[in-house]
């Protein structure tokens, strides 16, 4: 996730900028740069990998006057993690910053070369300097032309700019993407994407709203709302507890992470929709010749995303698919073909089952994919080709970002596949595609639904134990749910098909057993409400999760109306996470570190 830092005062600013950069690291990036000017004169600096990477490309850099600069950690999606793909961005005489998309950049983009602009980088970004140094020419000023830039761009954006003809201003703009501005009693100002930049430097910050814009210099603080007129700023104390600040606000990163759901989905399908078509750069579509199978194998929640991947890659792509435990697969002597694409999913890179897999099935000369989170992980570098999620770092030992984002590649492959093998009409994978667009919204976390579970989950802290029941899909999200419940509530929980009930778990009921049931309007709907019904018989306490009311029910959470399976899909992951969040909360469970687990398994 892309961090933003800005700085105008006397101090030394290539250490403000290098230090608010650091307390954003924790977003997790790719590349970072910085920019200064100073006497007239700038200086920019950027380095692909981590900050130890700039600092010492800018070891020999002095600020000690009065400056301004700007600073960015970049997190990949238009362009690879190279230097020229970095920020801050150039045009002849300024420098850009940026987070979030410019949807609009490629017709803007077409426009500025034809006019003899040259572009260095594969970024959106880089056009809002072209294009904002192209308005200079006629404006009456640079915040005339800042202005007239900001009109101009679509989609969503935080953004900071600097140019050499006002060397004492900022410009800034906000729309979609957070950002907020600082000040102090030494008359400073300091901007940045989240607030840990600030602590310990500003006393006030100024939150900006969507459509803001402005300047500042040293005697000023400048903000126009989206209809250009003037406002005050709206200053609130700064807290002081940096771990506090990291959460935005919530009270564990589990529950940040859930919340961020929406936003790191949008990232990870950014770049890679057409109107008709799924687009992965990063993949070869030679990768598939002479490809008859594809195997998954995982470990945990990345093992739970992949099972959902064997009825999407089976359904759209008419690709036979099957799945393993990597702990269990390394040592069961399997038979492995060289028609078969073996792809590992993993959040972090680095679980030693997972990873022994890989290496298995390249000596076996099989070729290799990764779904992945982290670049440059050890899985990512000894993959033949790799799908980063794009989930940002997730803190949390429980995943859920990583889960949600992984779902998300899995589906996009199975369209992408089903492209490539023409097993799906073009109507069918258009329209689906125009789904996938919805998962945004349908992650979003309403506070009437956290409302009501947070109330419910009082009812459940208790009992010998949890059935989650699902079909098809709804499968592997019951499983998942399950683990989520037992990582952080330490309650017992298991996951199956809705359909197994009566094989032997139903014994098993009574009225302190709580089932959650997972009931899609759009999927076997029927079929999975008579095995709830078998259970309800059986006196088994069931709370059931439907957009659908359903009166054998003890607990109803209902959820949106969807066009789409898939769509509900998403929106019970969230009523699962969530549920899991509060029972842990009432239960009084560290949440975000919870007993005997470890964020990365590195061993076996
Ligand atoms: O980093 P990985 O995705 O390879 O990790 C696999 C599992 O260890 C992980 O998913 C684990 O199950 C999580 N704690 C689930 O919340």
């Amino acid at each position: 996730m892309c961090g933003i830092v800005g700085y105008l005062g006397e101090k030394n600013s290539k250490e403000i900028l290098l230090g608010g950069l650091k307390e954003l690291e924790y977003r997790g990036y790719d590349s970072a740069g910085i920019a200064v000017l100073q006497d007239g004169q700038f200086d920019s600096f950027k380095a692909i990998g981590k900050l130890v990477n700039l600092e010492e490309k800018t070891k020999d850099f002095v600020t000690d006057k009065f400056s301004i600069g700007i600073g960015h950690t970049r997190w990949a999606t238009h362009g690879k993690p190279t230097e020229l793909n970095a920020h801050p961005h150039l045009g002849s005489e300024s420098y850009v910053v940026h987070n979030g998309i410019i949807e609009n950049y490629a017709e803007l983009k077409k426009e500025l070369i034809a006019e003899g602009v040259t572009f260095l980088s594969q970024t959106d970004t880089e056009v809002i300097v072209h294009q904002f140094e192209k308005n200079l020419k006629t404006a009456n000023s640079a915040f005339d032309a800042f202005k007239t830039t900001i009109s101009q761009l679509e989609g969503a954006y935080a953004t900071l700019l600097v140019t050499k003809g006002e060397e004492e201003t900022i410009f800034f703009a906000k729309h979609g993407s957070p950002m907020l501005v600082g000040i102090n009693a030494e008359n400073e100002k300091y901007f940045a994407s989240s607030d840990t930049p600030l602590i310990g430097h500003c006393s006030d910050v100024n939150y900006f709203e969507d459509g803001d814009f402005g300047y500042v210099t040293p005697d000023e603080l400048a903000i126009f709302d989206v209809t250009g007129v003037k406002k005050e700023p709206v200053f609130q104390k700064l807290s002081t507890n940096k771990l506090s600040a990291q959460k935005d606000g919530f009270r564990f990163f589990m529950e940040k992470e859930i919340y961020e759901q929406s936003t790191v989905i949008a990232d990870t399908l950014i770049g890679r929709l057409c109107d008709a078509e799924v687009l992965f750069d990063e993949l070869d579509p030679t990768l598939f010749d002479g490809i008859n199978e594809i195997k998954l194998c995982a470990c945990g929640t990345s093992y739970h995303s992949a099972l959902t991947a064997t009825y999407l890659f089976e359904r759209h792509a008419k690709v036979k698919t099957s799945i393993e435990v990597a702990s269990e697969f390394r040592y069961r002597d399997p038979i492995m073909t060289k028609d078969t694409l073996f792809v590992v999913i993993s959040q972090s890179g680095e679980t030693a089952d997972t990873l022994e897999t890989l290496k298995m099935a390249k000596a076996a000369g099989l070729k290799t994919l990764v779904i992945c989170n982290v670049d440059n992980s050890s899985m990512v570098r000894l993959a033949d080709a790799c799908i980063l999620t794009r989930a940002g770092v997730e803190k949390g030992v429980a995943s859920t970002k990583a889960f949600a984002t992984q779902v998300t590649v899995f589906w996009m492959m199975s369209l992408y596949l089903a492209g490539l093998k023409k097993a799906l009409p073009q109507e069918e994978i258009a329209r689906q595609i125009a789904l996938l667009r919805e998962v945004p919204a349908s992650v979003k976390v309403e506070d009437e639904m956290h409302e009501k579970i947070k109330r419910l989950s009082k009812r459940y802290l208790h009992g010998h134990g949890f059935f989650f029941i699902g079909r098809d899909v709804f499968y592997p999200l019951a499983l998942e749910g399950a683990l989520k419940l037992k990582e952080i509530s330490y309650l017992h929980a298991e996951g199956y098909p809705s359909g197994e009930m009566k094989h032997g778990p139903i014994a098993l009921a009574d009225p302190e057993l709580f089932t959650i049931a997972l009931l899609p309007q759009h999927l076997l709907y029927e079929k999975a409400k008579s095995n709830v019904e078998e259970l309800s018989a059986r006196d088994s306490t069931i709370c059931a999760i439907s957009s659908i009311a359903f009166d054998k029910a003890d607990d109803f959470i209902p959820i949106n109306e969807c066009k789409d399976y898939m769509l509900e899909f998403f929106e019970m992951m969230v009523v699962l996470q969530v549920l899991s969040l509060e029972i842990s909360v009432r239960l009084g469970n560290d949440v975000d570190m919870p007993r005997n687990l470890a964020k990365s398994v590195t061993v076996e």
